[in-house]
Parts: structure tokens; C-alpha cells; sequence
């Protein structure tokens, strides 16, 4: 038996016992006739002592030459401290040790194995296992774990069936790249890595699986962020004859249960907002509504005056700032530096100060009186004591400007508390999205989402404006999950596809699969897909998710730890019949 107790859990009630631990060393203190040793396993750290006059020789002189990460076995005796440590379980006994083997020796770690390290994030990634052995990974892994339980636990008490979905299969199209793995039994022919199970769960309902879930990895070849990853997880869910309002209901129920029993928080019911609200008022289709700042759209008291670049802007908008009043000079050309960043890209901001007297000063006093202000005031919410921030240009992107600068002030406001959770749902998403750069509709969720019928005539004249029954929910300004009800019969099927502009021969050769399972008795289905990653960090705290992924890629894709992705042998391209040419 390697031990008989963990490093966590030995107290008082345990004085007087012969225990037997197992551990690694996390340092030791030696005062020449005494020597402390913090032994430290997943559950805690407990202290040895060696003390000269108490302790066998051999055993006092191999104590001292312990060095950090060691693998040690000891037994001893459970006594009490001395000095007690309140600050931890086992502060108040410590272990007289008697035996002690050496299992394993251990290189001095190139940083140290604390809460606080003084590795930075290259050298901790490439020896991640060191960095698992930190409180901070480690728990946020145990974090997780129990998340992940608790998801499991939900769905399997109302009847949902976790089911397996194969890897090597065919493109699913979730708007990234496919990762693709070559057939070395089928020369020239490739399978594509899952970007979700989609067309597999919605199989799942032809098959009367009814509801469905699975905990499931899924692959997207796209760039890199603090919240993506290439590989990450899914809580992958759909049901059979369900509405959306269904769907909602659920998945609703699952969020509030998680807050309650992960950091026992309850939550009214979520707000639903609109796609076209959301855009219309935070800018943003992920809104952060942990605080307020919404947006107020001034072209009607803005665009009535001779100031020309209100006037040919699409759309001019403003946020107050609470309590910014009083941001000087400096501060404020600070903040429209920041604006006009390539990567906010806005070429200029206006500014309003509302005064603690009712007054208003602006950057545009010039063009604007008082009267005027009093509306902008009205239309952004502002108080007294507010700063007015006012952007305008073509609509889209100046709102995408106002929501990453709202974004950056409420965290520069300390507005978004990590320990705050504001969960809501977007609806009504547009079924189809315009790429600019093609000029052709791509589907804005996937392909296989149900247009709202009341809107399915204007497919045919305006697709931009068909909306779909599909939504997301968004927890303090993150998209955690996301679904739609489906399209369960062939001929819409066949009609989506078209107006995605695939030939009749495409749809069917990537999709006949589908559209043929749909004939034989699909039910009504719809369902949707919580990233697991992104949910744990969030409910942990924080945004970025790879520190609760326990050996993430770096943000090239890479991991650096076992160096892949690599070249291969040119025998094992040979035999996947792979030629590279390198230009
Ligand atoms: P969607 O593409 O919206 O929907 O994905 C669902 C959720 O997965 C998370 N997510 C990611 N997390 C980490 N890294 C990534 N690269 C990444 N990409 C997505 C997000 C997102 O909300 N099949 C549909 C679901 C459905 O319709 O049922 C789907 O995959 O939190």
C-alpha cells in the first residue's frame, strides 16, 4: 500500500496515528538539527519533521537530501505542531517520520510549483504536466470535472441519452475550415474532423433517440483567441418534437442549476432580447448586460445642424459613461486614440461632459446648443456627472466601434465583475448573412436551421430580412451556447441549399445523406450546443479558456509541449498517397 491517507486530509482527531503518505516534496526547511518538509499531493500539503534527536539517523541524514519535486514515501507518526498554520486543513498536526524512501528523484523544475509561479506561459505550456501540479490548474480542472458532472447529471435525470458520434466523417459546415485526415485505404480520399456533431444528432432524432446529449470534442480550423480553441468541447444536445420555446425552457433550467450548485447563485428567468435589440442597443450580439451604457441613436437631434460629418454618416450614436464627467483633457485623448486604433478603426469620436448643474460642454459646441445636448442626454440615458462618447459612420461598423469601446470602459470602470452572472437569450437571429467579399448569403448558424415561416415568402425578395428560429445564449458578454430549431423535411432542405448556392449535385453529394434520412419519417427536431470550455471559464471567472483545458494549443495552433503539428515520414506519405510539393 503506497499510503494510507492523502496529504489533505490529517488533523487533530488523527494525533497518535501511524499514517503512511505519498507525495512530492514542495520544500523543505532545514535548521541543521530539525528539518520540515512540505509534502504536497492533489489534496493538500501536509508537514514532516525530521527532528535529530527523535528520528533515526539514516533517515534524518537521507531527509536532507530531498530536493524539490521529489517522489517520497513516508510513515510516521501524526503529532501535533507546534507552530499551527490556521490557513490550512492539516495545520495543526505535522508527522514524525520514521521511514522514508526516495521513489523518485526529480530535475529542479525550470519554475516554481506555486500559486504564484515565476514561469510565464511558453515554459509552463511546454511542461504543462509541472504547471497541472499548480493549485490554480489543477482546480480549475477539478472545476471542470465537477461542471461537467453536474451537466451529466441534469440531462440524465430528464431523460437525455448521451450518444458517441464518430470523428472521421465529412465536412460539417459550422462556418470554420475543416481539419482533414487522410484514407490510407482509400487513395486521394480524406475524412474531415468533426466541427460538431450537427448532422449526426439530427440523424440521432430520425432514429427516435428522442433527446440527445453528448460531451464531445469538435475541431475548427480557424484563428486563434482567448475564447477558441482548434479543439474544444461541446455540451452537444437536440430533442424531437420540441418548439424553440421547448428548447429554451430546457436548456434555461440546465444555466440556473448549474449558477445554483456550482456557485450558489440564483437567477430570475433570463431576459430575451432580439438579434436586431441587440445590434440596435449594445452593438454587439453577445451583450454584456452586467451593466448598463446602451446606446442612444442621435441622428434625429444630431443631423439637423452644419456639422458635416454627423451629416453624412448612416447612423451617429452615443453612450454615457457614468461617473466620467470628470475625465480631463488627457484622459479623453487617451480614449479617442484608443478609438482610432486599426483595430477599432473609428475615425474620430465626439464627446459631451454633462455637468453636475444640468449643463452640457461638448467637442461640437460650435454646432450644437444646449437644447440639442439636452437630447442627446435624454436619448443616451445621461446623468449628471456623465460623459457622452458619440461615434457615427457607415451603421454596422460604427456600432461595432461603440460596443468594443463600451466593452473596454466598463472594464476599465471595473463594471464587470467576474463573480456577477447576467445570462440572456438572443432570438430571432437572421437566417442568412451576406458575405461581403462573394457577395453571396451564407447560412448565419448552419444550413440546417428552420427560417421562421411567417417569413419564408421573403426568401425569394429580401433574404437578408427572413429571420430563423435560432438563438443563443449569452452569459456576461459571451456566446456559450447556441441553436436552432431545424428544417426536418427534404424539399426546405433542398430550397436552403439552393439559396446557399449549391447545384442541386453538390447538396446531395455532401448532404444526400441527410436530406434522405428526411424522408423516411423525420420528426420535428431542434436542439443546441453549449461551449464547455467557454462555460467553465466563465463560471470560474475568468475568459481566457485555455487555462481550464489541460493541454491546450498556444494561439499558432501549436502544442508546444510535444511539438505537433510535424512533419511526417516520407514512408507514411507515401502510403496515405500524399505528394508535397513545397513551393
Ligand atoms: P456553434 O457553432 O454556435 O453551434 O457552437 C456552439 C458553441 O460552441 C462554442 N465554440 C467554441 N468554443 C471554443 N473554441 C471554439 N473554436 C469554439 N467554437 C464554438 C461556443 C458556441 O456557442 N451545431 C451547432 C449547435 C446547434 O445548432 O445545435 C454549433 O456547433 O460557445
Amino acid at each position: 500500500m503506497y499510503r494510507s491517507h492523502n496529504c489533505g486530509e490529517l488533523n487533530a482527531s488523527n494525533i497518535n496515528t501511524e499514517v503512511t503518505l505519498a507525495g512530492w516534496v514542495q520544500k523543505s526547511r532545514d535548521k541543521g538539527f530539525m528539518n520540515w518538509v512540505d509534502l504536497r499531493d492533489r489534496y493538500g500539503i501536509t508537514q514532516l519533521i525530521f527532528d535529530e534527536s527523535r528520528t533515526d539517523k539514516t533517515v534524518f541524514e537521507l531527509a536532507k537530501t530531498l530536493g524539490r519535486e521529489f517522489v517520497i514515501q513516508v510513515k510516521g507518526t501524526v503529532i501535533e505542531r507546534e507552530a499551527k498554520n490556521k490557513n490550512i486543513p492539516t495545520g495543526e498536526i505535522e508527522i514524525l517520520v520514521s521511514e522514508l524512501t526516495i521513489l523518485n528523484t526529480a530535475l529542479t523544475p525550470p519554475f516554481t510549483i506555486e500559486d504564484e509561479t515565476d514561469g510565464g506561459e511558453d515554459i509552463r505550456m511546454k511542461y504543462r504536466y509541472l504547471d497541472i501540479r499548480r493549485n490554480p490548474v489543477k482546480n480549475s480542472l477539478l472545476f471542470r470535472h465537477k461542471v461537467a458532472m453536474e451537466v451529466r447529471k441534469y440531462l440524465s435525470d430528464l431523460d437525455f441519452c448521451e450518444v458517441e458520434t464518430p470523428y472521421l466523417i465529412k465536412s460539417t459546415p459550422e462556418g470554420a475550415r475543416d481539419f482533414v485526415v487522410p484514407s490510407r485505404m482509400n487513395e486521394g480520399q480524406f475524412y474531415a474532423l468533426p466541427q460538431s456533431p450537427q448532422t449526426f444528432k439530427q440523424l440521432l432524432m430520425v432514429g427516435g433517440m428522442d433527446k440527445y446529449f453528448q460531451i464531445v470534442k469538435c475541431f475548427r480550423d480557424e484563428d486563434l483567441r482567448a475564447d477558441r480553441q482548434p479543439e474544444f468541447t461541446q455540451i452537444d444536445c437536440e430533442m424531437a418534437f420540441v418548439e424553440q420555446e421547448d428548447i429554451l425552457n430546457i436548456f434555461e433550467g440546465l444555466t440556473r442549476h448549474l449558477l445554483k450548485e456550482i456557485k450558489g447563485i440564483e437567477v430570475d428567468k433570463f431576459p430575451r432580447i432580439t438579434y436586431d435589440y441587440a445590434m440596435k442597443t449594445y452593438g454587439n450580439d453577445k451583450p454584456d448586460i452586467r451593466f448598463g451604457m446602451k446606446f442612444g441613436e442621435l441622428n434625429e437631434y444630431a443631423q439637423h445642424k452644419e456639422f458635416p460629418v454627423f451629416n453624412a454618416a448612416e447612423l451617429v450614436v452615443g453612450i454615457a459613461v457614468p461617473g466620467a464627467g470628470n475625465y480631463t483633457r488627457k484622459e479623453i485623448d487617451g480614449l479617442i486614440d484608443w478609438v482610432k486604433r486599426p483595430q477599432v478603426g473609428a475615425s474620430g469620436m465626439v464627446y459631451v461632459k454633462c455637468n453636475e448643474d444640468g449643463t452640457y460642454k461638448s467637442s461640437v459646441d460650435k454646432f450644437y446648443d444646449q437644447d440639442d445636448l439636452t437630447n442627446w442626454a435624454k436619448a443616451t440615458e445621461a446623468n449628471p456627472g456623465d460623459m457622452i462618447f458619440v461615434l457615427s459612420g457607415p451603421a454596422n461598423k460604427t456600432r461595432a466601434q461603440l460596443s468594443a469601446l463600451r466593452m473596454e470602459l466598463a472594464t476599465r470602470l471595473g463594471l464587470r465583475n467576474p463573480e456577477e452572472f447576467a445570462p440572456l437569450w438572443v432570438v430571432d437571429f437572421p437566417l442568412l448573412e451576406l458575405d461581403e467579399e462573394s457577395g453571396r448569403y451564407h447560412a448565419m448558424h448552419h444550413p440546417f436551421t428552420s427560417p421562421k415561416p411567417e417569413d419564408m415568402a421573403l426568401l425569394e425578395t429580401e433574404p437578408g430580412k427572413v429571420r430563423a428560429n435560432a438563438y443563443d445564449m449569452v452569459l456576461n458578454g459571451n456566446e456559450i451556447g447556441g441553436g436552432s430549431i431545424r428544417i426536418h423535411d427534404k424539399a426546405t432542405q433542398q430550397l436552403m441549399f439552393k439559396y446557399l448556392g449549391f447545384t442541386e449535385e453538390e447538396a446531395k453529394a455532401q448532404f444526400g445523406f441527410l436530406m434522405d434520412a428526411f424522408q423516411f419519417g423525420a420528426p420535428p427536431h431542434g436542439g443546441l450546443a453549449f461551449g464547455l470550455d467557454r462555460l467553465v471559464a466563465i463560471l470560474g471567472g475568468q475568459e481566457t479558456i485555455r487555462d481550464f483545458i489541460a493541454f491546450p494549443k498556444n494561439n499558432s495552433g501549436r502544442d508546444v509541449m510535444i511539438d505537433a503539428p510535424a512533419a511526417i515520414d516520407d514512408a507514411q506519405l507515401k502510403e496515405l498517397h500524399i505528394k508535397i510539393d513545397m513551393i
